[in-house]
C-alpha cells in the first residue's frame, strides 16, 4: 500500500524514483555550501568555539527533533509539504498547510543568495584551472574574489548558469543520476576536506595551535543573544529543516527505515564535514594572516592559500571546487523542489512550466543578491545588502518560525499515538523509550528554545 502511493507520488513529481536512494538524497540535501562556506564564515564572525558549542546544542535540541518530525510526517503522508500538512491535519479548519506555503517562500529566499554562492564556486573551478588564484597572499586572493563579486556581469552570469543547469536537471528528470552522483560525491568530498584539513593543520605549528584554540577553546564572553540566534539559524539551515524540504524528502523514505537512527547518522555526518571544513580554514587563517571574521568571502579568499602550499595544489583545488559544486547542486535541487512540487500539484502546471516559473522568479529576486557587491552595493534595506538580508532572513527568521510550528504541530496536535506508530515502524522497532524522550524534547524543549532564542536574538527582550 505504502509503496504504491510512494510510486504514484514519485511518478507525478518525477523526483527520486527509488526509495532506496532517498536517505542518500536527504544527506545530499543537508551537506552543501552550509558546511563548506557558511559554517566557517559564521563561526569566524561569531568568535569560534563558544559559538560552535551553542550550534551543536541547537542541532541536538532543535534541528534534529524538527528533522525527525518532518521526515516522519512526510513518510506518513507521502506527499509534498503543503499536501502533507493537509493530510496529517484531522481538523480541516486549522490552517497548518501554511507551514508548507511558508516553506516554499523560504526556499525562494534561500535560493536567491545560495545560487549566487554556488555561482562563485563554479567560477572558482575555472579560476583554479587558470592558476593565478593559487596564492598565499591575502591581498592577491582577496582581490581576485573582490574582482569577481564586484563585476555585475560576471555575478549575474554565474548565477544564471547555475539556475539554468538546475532547471535542465529538474526538467529532464535526471535525478537518478544525481542520486548516484551523491552516493559517490559525499564520500569524495569528505576525503577531500580531510586532505585539505590535514594540510592546513601542518602549515605551521603556531598557526595550528591558534586555529585549534579558536575552534575548540570557548570564550563565552563572545556570545551575544544575536550570536545564539545565528547559531540556531545555522542548525536549521544545515539540516535543511523548518521549510518542508525534509517533509518532501521524507515522503520517499521506505517504510522500514529506522527514522531516529538514520536522521542521527545524517546529522553526525553533516557535522563532521563542517568541522573538517573549519579545520581546513582556521589554521590557514592564522598561518597567512587572514581575518577569521571576513564574512561570506572567507572560504574563497582563504582556501586558495592552502592549495598554494601543497603538492599538486592546482589539481586538488579544481577537484575541491568541483566536489563543492556537486554538494551545492544536491542542496539546490531539494530547495527548488519545494516550490516546484507545490506549484505543479496545486495549480496543475506541468513540471516544465512550474520549473520555468520558479527559476524565472529566482533569476529576478536572486539578481538583487548577485548585484549586492556591485550595482546595488549601496542599496541596504534594514542596514543590510540584499545578499545579507536574504541570508539573515531565511536562516534566522523564516526557518526558526517554520520549525517552531512544525514542532508545535507534531508535539501538540498530531500527538503521541501517530508519532509512536510511525517512529516504531508500526511496532516493528522496540524504541519506546527513545520515542518518549524525543516526544518530550519536541513538546517542551524545542518550542521554548526557539521562541526564547528568536525573541532575544531579535532584541524583543
Ligand atoms: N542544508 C543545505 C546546506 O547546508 C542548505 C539547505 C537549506 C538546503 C534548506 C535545503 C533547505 O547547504
Amino acid at each position: 500500500m505504502d509503496t504504491s502511493i510512494a510510486k504514484n507520488v514519485s511518478v507525478n513529481r518525477g523526483v527520486f524514483t527509488t526509495t532506496l536512494g532517498a536517505v542518500v538524497a536527504t544527506l545530499g540535501s543537508a551537506v552543501g555550501l552550509g558546511n563548506i562556506w557558511k559554517f566557517p564564515y559564521v563561526t569566524g564572525e561569531n568568535g569560534g568555539a563558544a559559538f560552535l558549542i551553542v550550534y551543536v546544542a541547537c542541532t541536538l535540541l532543535v534541528g534534529l527533533p524538527v528533522m525527525i518530525a518532518e521526515i516522519t510526517m512526510g513518510r506518513k503522508a507521502r506527499a509534498n509539504a503543503v499536501t502533507t500538512m493537509e493530510r496529517v491535519t484531522e481538523n480541516r479548519k486549522q490552517p497548518w498547510w501554511l507551514i508548507g506555503a511558508l516553506g516554499a517562500t523560504a526556499a525562494f529566499v534561500i535560493m536567491a543568495f545560495y545560487s549566487e554562492v554556488a555561482g562563485w564556486v563554479y567560477a572558482y573551478v575555472f579560476k583554479a584551472f587558470g592558476g593565478e588564484v593559487l596564492s598565499t597572499n591575502p591581498e592577491v586572493t582577496g582581490k581576485i574574489f573582490g574582482d569577481l563579486v564586484s563585476d555585475p556581469v560576471q555575478s549575474l552570469l554565474w548565477q544564471w548558469i547555475v539556475l539554468i543547469l538546475m532547471s535542465v536537471i529538474i526538467v529532464l528528470g535526471v535525478t537518478k543520476g544525481i542520486e548516484r552522483a551523491t552516493k559517490f560525491m559525499i564520500p569524495s568530498l569528505f576525503v577531500m576536506v580531510l586532505i585539505v584539513a590535514a594540510r592546513s593543520l601542518t602549515l605551521d605549528g603556531g598557526a595550528t595551535a591558534q586555529g585549534l584554540s579558536f575552534l575548540f577553546k570557548p570564550d563565552f564572553s563572545k556570545i551575544t543573544a544575536e550570536a545564539v540566534l545565528v547559531a540556531m539559524g545555522l542548525a536549521f539551515f544545515k539540516l535543511s529543516v523548518g521549510m518542508g524540504c525534509m517533509i518532501t524528502y521524507g515522503s520517499y523514505w521506505q517504510s522500514d527505515q529506522n527514522i531516529p537512527v538514520k536522521t542521527t547518522l545524517i546529522m553526525f555526518s553533516d557535522l563532521i564535514v563542517s568541522l573538517l571544513a573549519g579545520l581546513a580554514i582556521f589554521p590557514a587563517v592564522y598561518a597567512f594572516g587572514f581575518e577569521p571574521s571576513a564574512g561570506p568571502s572567507l572560504l574563497f579568499i582563504t582556501i586558495p592559500a592552502v592549495f598554494a602550499s601543497m603538492p599538486m595544489g592546482q589539481l586538488f583545488m579544481v577537484l575541491f571546487f568541483i566536489l563543492t559544486a556537486f554538494a551545492a547542486n544536491g542542496a539546490m535541487l531539494s530547495l527548488i523542489e519545494v516550490p516546484v512540487a507545490f506549484l505543479s500539484e496545486r495549480f496543475n502546471l506541468t513540471r516544465l512550466k512550474a520549473t520555468l516559473l520558479t527559476t524565472g522568479l529566482l533569476a529576478l529576486t536572486g539578481s538583487t543578491a548577485a548585484l549586492s557587491s556591485s550595482t546595488l552595493a549601496n542599496f541596504k534595506p534594514f542596514g543590510k545588502t540584499m545578499f545579507d538580508l536574504f541570508d539573515y532572513l531565511s536562516s534566522n527568521i523564516m526557518l526558526p518560525v517554520g520549525g517552531l510550528f512544525i514542532a508545535i504541530f507534531v508535539g501538540w496536535v498530531w500527538g503521541r499515538k501517530n508519532l509512536e506508530a510511525e517512529l516504531s515502524n508500526q511496532g516493528a522497532l522496540q524504541n519506546k523509550g527513545l520515542v518518549s524522550a524525543f516526544y518530550f524534547v519536541l513538546r517542551f524543549i524545542t518550542p521554548v528554545l526557539v521562541v526564547v532564542i528568536l525573541l532575544s536574538g531579535l532584541g524583543v527582550f
